[in-house]
């Protein structure tokens, strides 16, 4: 069997994670940001990512004419998000501790990146860095992957796939006593030695235990939706939008 050396959360992916998301459509998924500001009358010039990964919201929403910056943990993910567009303001950094004197109009964590957080407290930190850096009335809108999508569309996935010299498999599996979420991703590339293991854990946050720290936080919430249109969230919902304004 071969050596599995592991890496941690989005170093050697990061090469391969813009194929491994194809099929993300993220033109549409901006669509709906877009219907969400102007269904809260708002105009951001200036946004703020949290979690950019390789910078495709960035890239496609400076094409709409935003000023983007893009923050993420995984120091890989950003040069790779920086061989896609040298105006977008790429930075490493941490969601749960950041600063910037700038203010931004308003701020994203999308497609999962708070599910890294896994703690309450650890949320009510990127809330309140997320706050200072905001202006005020400026919208923050993040998402969760939610149970039902652990459960009904996660749990027990399996796919394997080869390109352009380099192999992978992907895993998943539901730890429900946990609440955790957990990808296991193998990737083989030209570049590397050895076959390489990253292992991600994702907390799965009911909305209601959300909303609770929401309302102790300073922002005003404004819509807690389904992920994928302007609707209160449901029971049944795999993604939900949480968006919140600076009082
Ligand atoms: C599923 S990816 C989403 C990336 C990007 N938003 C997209 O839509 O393609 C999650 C990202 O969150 C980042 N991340 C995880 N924990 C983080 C933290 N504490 N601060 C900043 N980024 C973090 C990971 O490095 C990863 O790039």
């Amino acid at each position: 069997m071969t050596k599995m050396i592991e890496k941690a959360p989005y170093t050697s992916i990061a090469k391969i994670y813009d194929y491994l998301m194809e099929d993300v459509d993220y033109k549409i998924w901006m669509d709906l940001i877009e219907e969400i500001f102007a269904h809260f009358k708002t105009e951001p010039k200036t946004i703020l990512e949290l979690g950019c990964g390789t910078g495709s919201i960035c890239v496609e929403l400076e094409s709409r004419g935003y000023k983007m910056t893009g923050i993420d943990l995984a120091a890989e993910m950003i040069d790779f998000a920086k061989t896609k567009s040298d105006s977008v303001n790429f930075q490493v950094g941490d969601m749960r501790n950041f600063s910037f004197e700038e203010k931004f109009d308003s701020a994203l964590c999308l497609f999962d990146s708070i599910n890294y957080v896994h703690t309450l407290e650890e949320i009510s930190q990127v809330l309140d860095k997320t706050y200072e850096v905001l202006k005020e009335g400026g919208i923050f809108i993040f998402d969760i992957s939610t149970e039902v999508n652990s459960i009904q569309n996660f749990n027990g996935y399996y796919e394997a796939d080869q390109f352009e010299g380099f192999e992978y498999t992907f895993e998943s599996f539901y730890l429900r006593s946990d609440k955790m979420h957990l990808n296991q991703i193998t990737v083989e590339h030209p570049d590397f030695a050895e076959t390489y293991i990253e292992k991600h854990y994702q907390k799965v946050y009911k909305t209601e235990e959300l909303q609770e720290i929401l309302e102790k936080s300073k922002f005003e919430i404004l819509g807690v939706f389904d992920g994928f249109e302007i609707e209160e969230a449901t029971k049944e919902s795999a993604r939900v939008n949480f968006v919140l304004r600076k009082k």
